[in-house]
């Protein structure tokens, strides 16, 4: 399904983005990995994706950093020649009830989830423009579209990328960008595993489908959405929340 094409993924070594980087190998794609310049799970990720039987570069690099991103883009262009799909999923959190969270804090998600992928998305659109082909997915957040109390920075940041995403969409479609987004649930990763259990029970309550979200449940949705199989889709933001929104 994805045969040919070059995939770049952020922040990838781990969790959510290592899931969609291995879904994407599978499916035939060469991958290239970013992750911030201490990981470690960057370069392993990287080796079990070339085992396989398709190429993967690392290019560590922080999403807020511009020089990064340019640098992320040319080692890309370098190596592949081109850049079929970009995946925004670099992303933290900092959670806290808005009356005592700080303006670091607030900083920090609002440059990382969302300013991050605005500099992506800047910087590969260029190279998208002239093959005037590509697919952009961002890895929002149900936050984002129904709001969470301990969560203003985050919610904040992935709502406001679900607009960054209908933006990008519009303002790129006749170049033949396709720009779309994902809204995760509750999916079990090193993000959620450090939430309280009574936090996990109250989530679990109240999703119809009665279990939490895998890594690869997200990275089937974002394979069909990097895909010619969704060529007729741009501006769009799928949940994958087993109905925890609807
Ligand atoms: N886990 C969930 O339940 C869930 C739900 C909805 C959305 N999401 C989103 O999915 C994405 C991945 O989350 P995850 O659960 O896999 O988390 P994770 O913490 O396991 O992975 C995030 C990765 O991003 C990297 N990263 C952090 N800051 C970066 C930066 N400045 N530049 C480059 N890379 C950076 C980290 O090093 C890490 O490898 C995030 O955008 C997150 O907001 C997760």
């Amino acid at each position: 399904m994805l045969k040919g094409k070059t995939a770049v993924i952020t922040g990838s070594g781990r969790g959510i983005g290592k899931a969609i980087a291995m879904k994407m190998a599978s499916l035939g794609a060469d991958i290239v990995i970013n992750d911030i310049p201490q990981s470690e799970d960057a370069d392993k990720t990287c080796e079990e994706i070339k085992s396989l039987g398709v190429d993967s570069i690392v290019v560590k690099g922080d999403v807020r950093n511009t020089a990064d991103v340019q640098d992320l883009i040319k080692k890309t262009l370098d190596k592949f020649g081109k850049i079929d799909i970009f995946v925004n999923n670099a992303g933290v959190t900092r959670d806290g009830l808005m009356l005592r969270m700080s303006e670091d804090d607030w900083d920090l998600v609002m440059d990382i989830n969302l300013k991050g992928a605005f500099n992506c998305i800047k910087a590969a659109a260029r190279p998208m423009m002239k093959q005037r082909s590509g697919s952009i997915v961002n890895i929002a957040s149900v936050v984002g579209v129904m709001g969470n109390a301990g969560q203003a920075n985050y919610s904040a940041s992935k709502a406001g990328l679900i607009g960054l995403t209908k933006t990008t969409a519009k303002e790129f479609a006749s170049r033949g960008i396709r720009c779309n987004a994902v809204a995760p649930g509750f999916i079990e990763s090193a993000m959620t595993d450090k939430l309280p259990d009574d936090v996990k029970k109250e989530y679990f309550k109240a999703i119809p489908l009665a279990k939490f979200g895998t890594v690869d449940d997200v990275a089937d949705v974002v394979a069909f959405l990097a895909s010619d199989m969704s060529s007729y889709v741009t501006g769009q933001v799928i949940n994958i929340d087993g109905g925890l929104h609807m």
